[in-house]
C-alpha cells in the first residue's frame, strides 16, 4: 500500500495534534493567503465537480469557506455539509456563509478522520489542502474515510499543495524548511497514486499555478 515518498512528502513538520491551534491563529489573515494564491485551483475544483442542485455535498476542512459559500450556492437544494478542526477558521466560515445570506448548510467542529456522515452517503466529498499537511499516515487514514462515506458513483474533488513544475514555485519550498507554520505546515504533494492505491479512480489531474504558488486539482471516482 505504502508508495516510496520523496524526502519532501515525507515530511510534515506541523503535528495533528497541534494544526487546530495553528489555523487558529492564521485564521485572521488566512483569505489574504487563499485569495492570492489559491483561489484560481480551489474555482477549478468547483467547476470539475460538475455540481447540480439536490446533492448531499461535504466539504471536509471548509476553513473559512472560500469554497463552500460558492457550493452552497450551487446547492440549495440539497445539503451542504461543511467541517474543520479549526474554530477559528470555522467562525470566520459562519461570518462569510451568514454575508452571504447562504440558508441551507451546516458548519461544525470534526475530523476528517471520523467523518459525521453514514457509509455510502455522500455524492461529493470536496478537500481542499488539508492532505499536504498531514502525515502519510494520516493521508491514507483520511482517504480511507473519504472512501467510506462516498456513495459508489460518488466524486471526490480534491485540492493540495503539489510539487512545482514551473519557474517560480520553489520560493514556498523554501520558506517551508526555514518557517513551517508561515505555509500552515503545507508542502507539496502528488496524490494520484495514493488514491489509485485505495482503489479510486483518478479522472483528472491539473496543475495550476498563481503567483508561483503550486497546486494539483484531481477528481476522482469511486468506481470505474
Ligand atoms: C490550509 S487550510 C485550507 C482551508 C480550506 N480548505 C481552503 O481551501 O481555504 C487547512 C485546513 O485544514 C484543517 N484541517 C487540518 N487537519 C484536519 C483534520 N484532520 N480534520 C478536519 N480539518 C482539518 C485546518 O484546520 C485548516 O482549516
Amino acid at each position: 500500500m505504502h508508495r516510496r515518498l520523496s524526502i519532501q512528502e515525507s515530511e510534515a513538520r506541523i503535528p495533528q495534534s497541534r494544526i487546530a491551534r495553528v489555523y487558529d491563529l492564521n485564521s485572521r489573515v488566512y483569505d489574504i493567503w487563499g485569495t492570492l494564491t489559491e483561489s484560481k485551483a480551489r474555482q477549478r475544483a468547483i467547476e470539475l465537480a460538475g455540481i447540480t442542485d439536490g446533492l448531499d455535498i461535504l466539504e471536509v476542512a471548509v476553513g473559512t469557506g472560500l469554497a463552500f459559500r460558492e457550493i452552497v450556492r450551487l446547492n440549495p437544494q440539497g445539503t451542504n455539509v461543511g467541517l474543520d478542526i479549526s474554530e477559528g477558521m470555522l467562525s470566520r466560515a459562519r461570518k462569510r456563509l451568514q454575508k452571504a445570506g447562504s440558508g441551507n448548510h451546516t458548519l461544525q467542529n470534526g475530523s476528517a478522520f471520523e467523518l459525521p456522515a453514514g457509509g455510502q452517503t455522500v455524492d461529493i466529498l470536496f478537500n481542499n489542502y488539508m492532505f499536504d499537511l498531514m502525515t502519510p499516515d494520516d493521508i491514507d487514514r483520511a482517504i480511507r474515510e473519504f472512501g467510506r462515506v462516498l456513495k459508489p458513483d460518488g466524486r471526490l474533488v480534491l485540492v493540495n499543495m503539489t510539487k512545482g513544475e514551473k519557474h517560480g514555485s520553489c520560493i514556498y519550498e523554501r520558506i517551508y524548511r526555514i518557517f513551517p507554520a508561515l505555509m500552515g505546515g503545507c508542502r507539496g504533494v502528488v496524490l494520484s497514486e495514493r488514491l489509485r492505491d485505495h482503489g479510486f479512480t483518478v479522472v483528472t489531474r491539473e496543475y495550476v499555478q498563481q503567483m508561483g504558488f503550486p497546486s494539483e486539482v484531481i477528481l476522482a471516482t469511486k468506481g470505474g
